[in-house]
């Protein structure tokens, strides 16, 4: 890396930053007095603030950045995409190499019937579009009353009007006006949360009756879709009991309702592979979106890949001449397709998902250490995908007032340490890029050990918490 630190004017760039971007996600009372730490430069698992402060970056990003920052082939591929062609409409019949490329490799990779992909520049715009195809697929076939989505209670799909809709995190939704009459949630998949004396089995047997009862309830007939995070992420990294999307899977195939997996974090290695569905959780879902990892954050691109089945149906015009009225100006953008390419190749070359298959296990278990901590409920996840569950009473599972803002509290001294760690209420998330070697689990579960005992002996101090 070249480093340019005396060119940041950090001070300038703090006050410009809070003065105004409108930053999305963002405390705004936190945000008007402290504004943004500015990161600057990149390398490998590291990020470094305008100042020249070096991070463990722990989040990847936001779950994205799978190959690591500073790859110089990324930023050839990209320039050379530029200098060739920079943008090219994929309306009607034009397209461009790396989409035609990077469409066909996407179907390689996803599971067999998953062969047909529609892009966007995100993962709220793939699940979007998700559901705008599926409600297309029935008027297709004569079936207009499919209309109804079925998502899930903490679930997370995105920040359009349609995706926040759908998304479950209903503490999010306060202030901002929701789709009412289209979109119904069920119970999260969360093992952690569920009765006492319920057993793993007894649980998923009540999911998936209670997902079979909502079916009849809105009446199969209005049901389009159901939506769904293989491990869900923002919601808190929430694994489902053992079976649960089989199961899932085959009460939407009795009510023909299609199965949409959001793969947006969990696709692209996460797990230990470009697409978890099927390896990891047995399943063949309708249509996968991803995002994120597609171009490990070097630049924006999504995409919807749809099964033959739903492709052949939604291809047969309306009427004479009528189009396929969805799409965006940028989907298949050239050049964020060039860089996909560039990472999938990549990914293949360094054999990213099975560093991620060996390494994953390790970190799970050098983060299930921390379990000893007074303050840890849980530590759950699944390889480069993890979270820390904090709560006030192990034994109760009590969770902290969330005035006390413990995950914040912990990530801030995390960030004093050097290691940039996802406040989420009460959790902490870690979803790190997929190249980190056992020597920097360990150097991140170190910081993580002293920043949890720093915060909780704060509580303490300030007599929020008996220890
Ligand atoms: C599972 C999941 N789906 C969809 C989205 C939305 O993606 P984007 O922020 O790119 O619109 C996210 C973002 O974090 C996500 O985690």
């Amino acid at each position: 890396m070249t480093s340019n630190f005396g060119a940041y004017d950090s001070q300038d760039l703090w006050r410009k930053d809070r003065d105004h971007y409108v930053h999305p996600w963002t405390d705004f009372a936190v945000f008007k007095e402290q504004g943004s730490d500015i990161m600057a430069e990149s390398e490998g698992i590291y990020v470094y603030d305008a100042e020249g402060r070096q991070f463990i970056d722990g989040i990847g990003g936001l779950w994205c950045v799978n190959i690591g920052y500073g790859r110089d082939e990324m930023a050839e591929a990209i320039a050379d995409q530029v200098r060739r062609i920079p943008y090219y409409s994929t309306f009607t019949h034009l397209s461009t190499p790396p989409a035609a490329e990077l469409a066909a490799k996407l179907a390689e990779l996803a599971p067999g019937p998953l062969n047909r992909v529609f892009y966007g520049t995100g993962g709220s715009m793939a699940n979007d579009t998700a559901v705008r195809i599926a409600q297309y697929y029935f008027n297709r076939l004569g079936k207009p009353t499919k209309k109804q989505v079925i998502s899930r209670i903490d679930a997370y799909h995105g920040s359009t009007y349609l995706t926040a809709s759908i998304t479950g995190v209903m503490f999010d939704r306060i202030g901002f006006d929701v789709i009412e009459d289209m979109i119904h949630h069920v119970s999260a998949p969360n093992c952690y949360r569920r009765p006492a004396d319920m057993s793993l089995e007894a649980f998923c047997d009540h999911l998936v009756q209670e997902f079979e009862d909502k079916i009849l309830e809105i009446g199969p007939d209005n049901v389009a879709c159901f939506f769904a995070e293989p491990i869900m992420g923002a919601g808190g990294v929430i694994v489902a009991p053992p079976g649960y999307h089989r199961r899932m899977l085959e009460v939407c195939r009795r009510y023909d309702v299609l199965f949409i997996s959001d793969e947006v974090v969990t696709g692209f290695g996460r797990l230990g592979h470009f697409f978890a569905s099927e390896p990891v959780f047995d399943i063949v879902p309708d249509m996968i979106t991803s995002a994120k990892g597609i171009t490990s954050g070097y630049l924006p691109l999504s995409a919807t890949l749809l099964s033959d089945r739903i492709y052949e149906v939604i291809s047969v015009p309306q009427a004479e001449g009528a189009l396929f009225t969805h799409g965006f100006t940028y989907s298949g953008h050239p050049v964020a397709c060039a860089a996909a390419l560039k990472n999938i190749e990549i990914m293949e070359r360094e054999d990213i998902c099975g560093h991620v298959r060996e390494v994953g296990p390790y970190f799970e278990q050098q983060l299930a250490s921390l379990s000893d901590l007074p303050l840890v409920g849980e530590v759950r996840g699944s390889h480069f995908m993890m979270c820390i569950e904090n709560v006030a009473d192990k034994e109760t599972k009590e969770t902290f007032d969330p005035a006390i803002k413990i995950g914040g509290r912990i990530a801030q001294q995390a960030q004093e340490r050097g290691l940039i760690v996802r406040p989420v209420g009460h959790l902490n998330v870690l979803s790190p890029p997929l190249i980190m070697t056992r020597a920097q689990i360990d150097a991140t579960v170190d910081i993580l050990r002293q920043s949890m005992v720093a915060a909780a002996d704060e509580l303490v101090r300030e007599g929020l918490w008996r220890g």
